[in-house]
């Protein structure tokens, strides 16, 4: 698939602020700073359409990005950040419950995972609640440019064992700094809107 067009829609907290379901969508989870927004750069080949940070919990808010008016990539709020309180982790959790259980037109939830490190109870917690509404299937094992090749096998099981992921998931490292791996998921990503 190639990208031809990719916009920001919509930037929505609850549902009345989601655009109209009329396009299939897929969304990025993953905890804060593991590389959402910048994964979505990569893919739409655009430096600065979602904005990006080192500081953990740039985006807070749900963003619909609409790609070739076909699709929607759905950018959502990370978790893991310890530096919101109760009352906005609550906020946050209300969020993407809404959104992760009452949309009818979300197809899949690629879930990130930094390949350096062993996924986190809350990573775990994740991609088993995708799993229970039928959401799960891609892992997304970001900053791959920080291990070494020798290293990426091992790393890469172990997220599998973790997280696990049967035979038929995929798990797919990319890097946003070396711009690898991203035709990869986009084929994934065109046989799911396609299927
Ligand atoms: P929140 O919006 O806080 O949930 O974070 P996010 O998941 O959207 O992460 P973001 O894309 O903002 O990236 C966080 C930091 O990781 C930034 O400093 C990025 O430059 C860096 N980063 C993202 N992807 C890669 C990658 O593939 N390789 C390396 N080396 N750094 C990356
Ligand atoms: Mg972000």
């Amino acid at each position: 698939m190639i990208i031809k067009k990719a916009d920001i829609e919509t930037i929505a907290v609850k549902p009345n602020q989601y655009p109209e379901a009329d396009i299939p969508e897929i969304a990025f989870a993953g905890r804060s700073n593991v590389g959402k927004s910048s994964l979505l750069n990569l893919l739409t080949n655009r430096r600065n359409l979602a904005r990006t940070s080192g500081s953990p919990g740039k985006t807070r808010t749900i963003n619909f990005y609409r790609i070739n008016d076909q699709f929607r990539i759905v950018d959502l709020p990370g978790y893991g950040y310890a530096k919101i309180s109760k009352s906005q982790t609550e906020g946050w959790g209300q969020m993407m419950e809404s959104y992760l259980e009452g949309r009818p037109t979300l197809l899949k939830v690629i879930q990130l995972v930094d390949i350096r490190h062993a996924p986190s109870a809350q990573d775990v917690q994740m991609y088993e609640y995708l799993r229970h509404f039928g959401l799960d299937g891609i892992v997304v094992a970001t900053k791959a440019d920080k291990v070494s090749a020798n290293e990426k096998q091992k790393c890469l099981s172990v997220i599998k064992k973790t997280l696990g992921l049967s035979a038929e998931d995929k798990i797919i490292p990319v890097s946003a700094l070396k711009k690898t791996g991203y035709e990869t998921l986009l084929d994934e990503l065109e046989q799911l809107i396609e299927s």
